[in-house]
């Protein structure tokens, strides 16, 4: 059973903490990954488009859909209430909302798992039901991840927001929602989504400052511009959407996963590797491309895909992670793991979530030296700070990583201790490697494919 959500901070166990060990694998590193492998649709994008298919009133298709376990979870909650999802085995789900109904309580709860997209549940499911309910979310524990945005955007589309100790339950007035005008105190992935995914069907529009501009959130809107939204925006973080009566099923592609093609990236650029990742595209990733030339990595863009290798000693950088164009959150686990073998320090400061440094402690653990500065730190490379919020790993190397036996904390840490493992002499085990099922398709295979030397334990 989860427990109860809370809409400000509610501390999380931090990174490393108590995760129970799961499946595990012995990894004899120290030797370069090359190879091929192929990225899908992005996770954070299938997963919303998938909620998305609530809205319609026909059949959705969405296509280049990872198999991975965040995609298993919000298909079940979709068919909890009500919605035929099938799956042709080939990444292309059809998703038919006629049959949407109200779920219990108890059924979203054992459905939910360790997601956060539930909260996405509730705008669609207002308009349709006129009512919704969260449970507690899941998502890697990176940070306090409130859901306080989410909650005050719809309020202001004329929700009431109850909290009961199973959850939150909330219901749309008897005429049904009101386009609202709302900024964001932070330009936050998922309270856009929520907006986007709640004025596409409120009455009147609905005019959204400080939004998220993520790639990922503009393949949404053109998933929802399918559906017949009316979506607009202005280059300073202002979206406006007119809210439309009924809206209608959608086909469409996924946009590839850049966070997946930079963690293949970063495995290149750590092991001394040459990997080519199928589906990559230069664009969405130029500010990760920069990072990753300065820090002494070189890759060639081609029509399918873009090839990743050393091109020289690595060199130490300086980064802070934003939001976008920024330096994305979910890249500085791979890179920090590269970036001990650079000839130097590097800093990375984070600035995003305010506990996604902690997977550096089995880093240490490998040999690496990393100090993390938990309130950050002053440096003449750092642009005046967004947030209060921020921490700064200081990254000395170049140091060699040995063995040692790590659990893994997180979706993003957890690739990034495989990673750290195959770049060390000797064996490593890697426990609770399931999470990264959350966010990597064919995990272990593509490891295979790219020569690594591993055995699955348990
Ligand atoms: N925040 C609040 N209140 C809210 C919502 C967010 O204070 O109501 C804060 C968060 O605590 C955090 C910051 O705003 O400090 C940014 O959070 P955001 O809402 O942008 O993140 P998210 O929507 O929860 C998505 C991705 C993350 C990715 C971030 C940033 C999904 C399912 N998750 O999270 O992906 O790191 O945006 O780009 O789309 C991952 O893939 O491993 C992952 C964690």
């Amino acid at each position: 059973m989860n427990t109860l959500l809370s809409e400000s901070a509610s501390p999380q166990p931090g990174s490393g903490g108590n995760v129970s060990p799961g499946q595990a694998l012995t990894i004899r590193g120290g030797r370069p990954l090359t190879g091929r492998v192929e990225v899908k649709g992005a996770k954070n994008l299938a997963t919303k488009a998938m909620v998305a298919a609530l809205l319609g009133g026909t059949e959705s298709v969405l296509r280049d859909v990872p198999d991975i376990s965040d995609v298993h979870v919000v298909r079940s909650l979709l068919e909890v209430h009500g919605v035929t999802v099938e799956d042709d085995g080939e990444g292309v789900l059809r998703l038919d909302p006629s049959g949407a109904v109200s779920a219990h309580f108890e059924e979203i709860d054992a459905h939910a798992g360790a997601s956060r997209i539930p909260i996405l549940f509730c705008g669609p499911l207002l308009h349709l039901l006129g009512q919704a309910f969260i449970p507690d979310l899941g998502g890697c524990r990176i940070g306090d991840r409130p859901i306080d945005f989410h909650l005050d955007a719809l309020r202001a589309f004329g929700a009431t927001v109850e909290k009961l100790p199973s959850g939150i339950r909330l219901s749309a007035p008897a005429e049904g929602l009101t386009g609202a005008d709302i900024e964001l105190p932070y330009p936050s992935v998922g309270a856009t989504e929520q907006v986007l995914l709640t004025a596409v069907r409120a009455k009147g529009t609905t005019e959204l400052r400080n939004a998220a501009i993520e790639p990922e959130i503009m393949d949404l809107i053109a998933v929802l511009q399918k559906m017949g939204a009316i979506i607009s925006y202005e280059p300073n973080r202002v979206i406006f959407i007119e809210g439309v009566d009924s809206l209608r099923g959608y086909d469409h592609r996924c946009i590839f996963d850049r966070n997946e093609a930079a963690s293949w990236a970063c495995a290149a650029l750590a092991t001394d590797g040459d990997i080519f990742v199928g589906g990559a595209k230069q664009q969405e990733m130029l500010t990760f491309l920069n990072v990753f030339r300065k820090a002494g990595g070189d890759f060639d863009i081609a029509e399918d895909g873009i090839r990743f290798r050393r091109g020289g000693p690595l060199k130490p950088v300086v980064v802070e992670t934003d939001v976008h164009p920024g330096f994305m959150t979910d890249w500085q686990q791979p890179l920090i793991v590269a970036l001990t073998q650079a000839e130097g320090t590097s800093i990375v400061h984070e600035t995003v979530y305010e506990n996604r440094l902690g997977f550096t402690r089995a880093l240490v653990q490998m040999g690496a030296d990393i100090v993390v500065h938990p309130e950050g730190i002053a440096s003449a490379d750092r642009r005046v700070p967004r947030r209060e919020l921020e921490q700064a790993a200081v990254i000395n190397g170049p140091t060699p990583l040995h063995g040692a036996d790590v659990v893994v904390p997180d979706l993003r840490g957890g690739y990034s201790y495989v990673i750290a493992a195959l770049t060390a002499e000797g064996t490593s085990t890697v426990r609770n490697v399931d999470i990264i099922r959350r966010g990597y398709e064919k995990f272990l295979d593509k490891l295979t494919d790219v020569g690594a030397d591993f055995d699955v334990v348990g």
